[in-house]
């Protein structure tokens, strides 16, 4: 699905049908960031922990290749998980044969993937569950050892003032020993994007010549520069300038 045609179906079928708050930001971030995996050959299955309706699951869906897995994990209660089945019957018909539920009430209580996963390896895993500091961390521990090399993990809700654990647990993940070198290399007013150190210059240019993610500017992070994408200024630094940063 091109930019175009993936803008008209989020915009007419996705926004208008699915409740959420997964952001335009970042479903803009997700396309250019799946498509720039699948151009360098990044292979891997997809998995999201938090699926509530479907509004980011399903971006996932439409956007992967036909071969690859999309884990959803959630608590699939009802009514949500029916909303869910409806919308992903409906608006993503064409992978719902790859797609793999698993119900998992208690994401503290998992101590490792559940076996479900087994021998899975993920090209992208979205962090949208719990918010609190050992429950990001209890997600990140359990679920980012799948990670493909270019692998990326986007975290939910880093920058909420409501939910400083999520900021925490991704400081101490990416210090701690089970975080292998992974770093945040992009962020969104309410996501941060992390992959492993070497890849973040790729993923960062990719993102800056995307012209896709807003007003862009370059900042120290942990563990390297970080690109602010849909940077609340009017006017960042030119593309030159910014590619000649990232190097
Ligand atoms: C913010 S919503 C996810 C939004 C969704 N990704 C979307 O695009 O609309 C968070 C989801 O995670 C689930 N959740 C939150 N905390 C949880 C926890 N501690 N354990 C299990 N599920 C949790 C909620 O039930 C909800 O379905």
């Amino acid at each position: 699905m091109d930019q175009v045609a993936f803008g008209a179906f989020f915009n007419e079928e996705l926004d208008f049908h699915v409740e959420g708050g997964f952001d335009k930001a970042d479903v803009l971030l997700f396309y250019v960031l799946l498509q720039t995996q699948q151009a360098a050959g990044v292979e891997g299955d997809l998995c999201e922990l938090g699926v509530h309706q479907g509004r980011s699951a399903i971006v996932l869906g439409k956007v992967k290749r036909p071969n690859e897995r999309l884990f959803c994990l959630g608590a699939f209660d009802e009514p949500e998980a029916g909303v869910f089945r409806a919308h992903a019957r409906r608006l993503m018909p064409e992978s719902l044969a790859t797609v793999v539920e698993i119900r998992v009430p208690e994401p503290m209580e998992l101590a490792g993937p559940p076996p479900a996963m087994e021998g899975a390896t993920l090209r992208f895993l979205h962090l949208d569950a719990g918010r609190g500091h050992r429950e990001m961390l209890n997600d990140l521990r359990n679920f980012a050892p799948l990670a493909a090399g270019g692998g990326i993990l986007a975290l939910e809700g880093v920058f909420d003032p409501m939910s400083p654990g999520v900021a925490s647990a991704m400081t101490a993940f990416c210090l701690s020993e089970a975080g292998q070198g992974f770093v945040p290399f992009a962020t969104t007013p309410a996501k941060a994007y992390l992959c492993h150190r070497p890849f973040a210059p790729f993923f960062q240019r990719a993102l800056v010549t995307s012209g896709a993610a807003g007003t862009l500017s370059l900042t120290d992070g942990l563990g390297g520069p970080v690109l602010v994408c849909f940077a609340r200024a009017e006017t960042g630094p030119s593309r030159d300038a910014l590619l000649a940063a990232i190097g």
